[in-house]
């Protein structure tokens, strides 16, 4: 077996995508661009990678996405050292653009929907998911008095109840569209006071260490990299500060990614754990919010630093 994973890395391409598959979880459509290579070169290393162990595939849907790590103990012990070698292969500066810009198309698609479906999502969301069950569990876990971020607002649903437990509440959303909505909602119910944003969840228009509690609620299966949201909301919490996430489990309603514009059909609670681990957070709680007949089971994590 050592013999055979040596020789799946005695190769410079298998090498790129080792490395590239290090820094984030791509479809063989996505590494086709990163690389700048044909699909069936790319299909071919990548099987060779897989059998051997180095490389795993999580299969959403239609879509595989792969990435590194799989049940290679050997390639796990090496990984630290290797990892840093792998920085100095000679086409590393056109990978990480590639990834960057993969990444972005990912942004791009997320928020050209909701630019363009500003009003569909909370008709859409009351009959896909149990809404009011997992928005009143989610509120409990709010503290007294914290200085709130909700991250993707939506059209706002929350921030009122949010503003009634905060000292402070921040909404910060990457759609102009789905801002202006929350804003004419919070004026006709007379809600003031809420500071809204135009941002990106992996790039918080906030300093370090500035908010208590932030709130994802419904956000992060648009994320086109979640691990690196889990890093970006760890730099702008303060000490003790806390991430109360809701998100669906993993589904496979397919439609969601052409009529919702998901990148993820939902998240298994391990992968969520391993993230957040990685990102700093500790004391990690998750509950399962069951659906009505027809709808998808939600996920509530509680987390803290
Ligand atoms: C599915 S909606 C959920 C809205 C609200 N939280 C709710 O539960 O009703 C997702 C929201 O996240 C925003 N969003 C998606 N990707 C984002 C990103 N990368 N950065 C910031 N906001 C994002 C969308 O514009 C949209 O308003």
């Amino acid at each position: 077996m050592l013999v055979d994973i040596l020789k799946a890395l005695a190769d410079p391409s298998r090498l790129r995508l080792v490395a590239v598959l290090l820094r984030g979880e791509f479809t063989v459509q996505e590494l086709t661009i990163i690389l700048q290579m044909g699909q069936s070169r790319i299909s071919r290393h990548l099987k060779i990678l897989t059998e051997v162990g180095i490389l795993s595939v999580k299969r959403q849907g239609t879509w595989s996405y792969y990435r590194a790590g799989g049940d290679s103990p050997f390639f796990e012990s090496i990984l630290p050292v290797f990892e840093k070698e792998l920085e100095t292969l000679p086409e590393r500066n056109e990978d990480l653009s590639g990834i960057a810009a993969v990444l972005e198309e990912r942004r791009r698609r997320s928020q050209l929907f909701f630019d363009h479906n500003a009003g569909q999502w909370d008709s859409l969301a009351r009959t896909l998911l149990p809404v009011p069950e997992y928005n009143s569990a989610l509120l409990k876990q709010i503290p007294n008095g914290a200085r709130i971020l909700e991250i993707g607002i939506g059209t706002g649903g929350l921030l009122k109840e949010l503003a009634a437990v905060g000292s402070r509440v921040i909404g910060v959303d990457h759609s102009p569209a789905m801002l202006e909505e929350a804003g004419h909602r919070l004026a006709a119910d007379g809600v003031t006071g809420i500071d809204l944003r135009l941002g990106e969840m992996s790039h918080l228009p906030l300093s370090d260490s500035s908010v208590d509690c932030a709130v994802l609620n419904m956000v992060l299966h648009h994320a086109a990299d979640p691990q690196e949201v889990f890093f970006e909301i760890r730099r702008i919490l303060a000490g003790k500060g806390r991430l109360v996430l809701a998100d669906l489990a993993r589904h496979d309603r397919e439609l969601a990614r052409e009529q919702l514009a998901d990148q993820w059909l939902g998240f298994e609670e391990n992968e969520l754990h391993q993230w957040l681990v990685a990102a700093g957070f500790k004391s990690i709680l998750v509950e399962q919010i069951s659906p009505l007949q027809g709808q998808e089971t939600v996920l509530l994590v509680k987390a803290q630093i």
